[in-house]
């Protein structure tokens, strides 16, 4: 039987609980098939309101003014409650064509969202944001080499004094996720990924997922350096 704490929910997530790992090449198709056969509300990761994305938000000093990069936001809805706030300027970047596909007909072609269909690990951004925010993705980067990219990615893609939010399983968290296996980190952990930052806000959060089953994340929100110091 599988764990519950893997057990993803709905359509083929019992299948995909077998994948062990996926490559670059295999990972689009990986999600994409996540998406495309399982309802968004059945998703181990959905959730209807981004309150704790929103909250950090708040904590930083995001206005409406910032521009936000949502890296592996598949169709996550925080792009709605940013229009809502009156962003104009965000881009959603994912591997999957089907979950951007989905938020973009459920948003209606809205103006000011900017859909980046991408691996990030090979994405080379042509612009800066003000603002970085990743729920979930980064925990699937189980490489140091892969999360070391992932550091020097955001400190290239955010504007010297940028903020960023991030949200991952915590250490007590599940081992695996869509059938992936993660790498569970503390708060100290991605600070030493990020390097030299200012942290602002920490936070531990327990998702309860569709199936019911709890999974804790930590968060973790800050700024880089205002003199764009690596
Ligand atoms: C657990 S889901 C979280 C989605 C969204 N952030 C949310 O909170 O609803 C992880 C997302 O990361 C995307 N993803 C996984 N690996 C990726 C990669 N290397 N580059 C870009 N997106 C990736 C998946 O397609 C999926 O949409």
């Amino acid at each position: 039987m599988l764990d519950p704490s893997r057990w993803e929910g709905g359509g083929r997530g019992r299948r995909a609980a077998r994948v062990a790992t996926v490559g670059s090449v295999g990972r689009a198709d990986h999600w994409d098939d996540r998406y495309g056969t399982t309802a968004e509300t059945s998703l181990s990761w959905f959730e209807e309101s981004p309150a704790v994305s929103l909250g950090l938000f708040d904590e930083l000093g995001v206005t409406p003014r910032d521009s936000v990069v949502d890296v592996g936001g598949g169709a996550s809805r925080l792009v709605d409650r940013l229009l809502e706030r009156g962003h104009r300027d965000i881009a959603v970047l994912d591997v999957s064509a089907v979950a951007l596909r989905d938020a973009r007909d459920r948003l209606g072609g809205a103006r000011g969202v900017d859909w980046i269909e991408h691996d990030l690990l090979t994405w080379e951004p042509r612009r800066r944001w003000t603002v970085w925010h990743d729920r979930a993705v980064l925990h699937f980067l189980v490489d140091d080499e892969d999360r070391s990219s992932y550091a020097r990615l955001l400190r290239r893609t955010v504007e010297p004094g940028g903020a960023f939010v991030i949200g991952g399983f915590a250490e007590d968290g599940p081992t695996h996720c869509s059938g992936l296996p993660v790498r569970r980190a503390g708060t100290e952990e991605l600070v030493d990924l990020l390097g030299d930052v200012e942290v602002v806000a920490r936070r531990r959060h327990v998702h309860r997922n569709p199936a019911g089953v709890d999974q804790p994340f930590d968060w973790l929100a800050g700024h880089l350096p205002a003199d764009g110091r690596a």
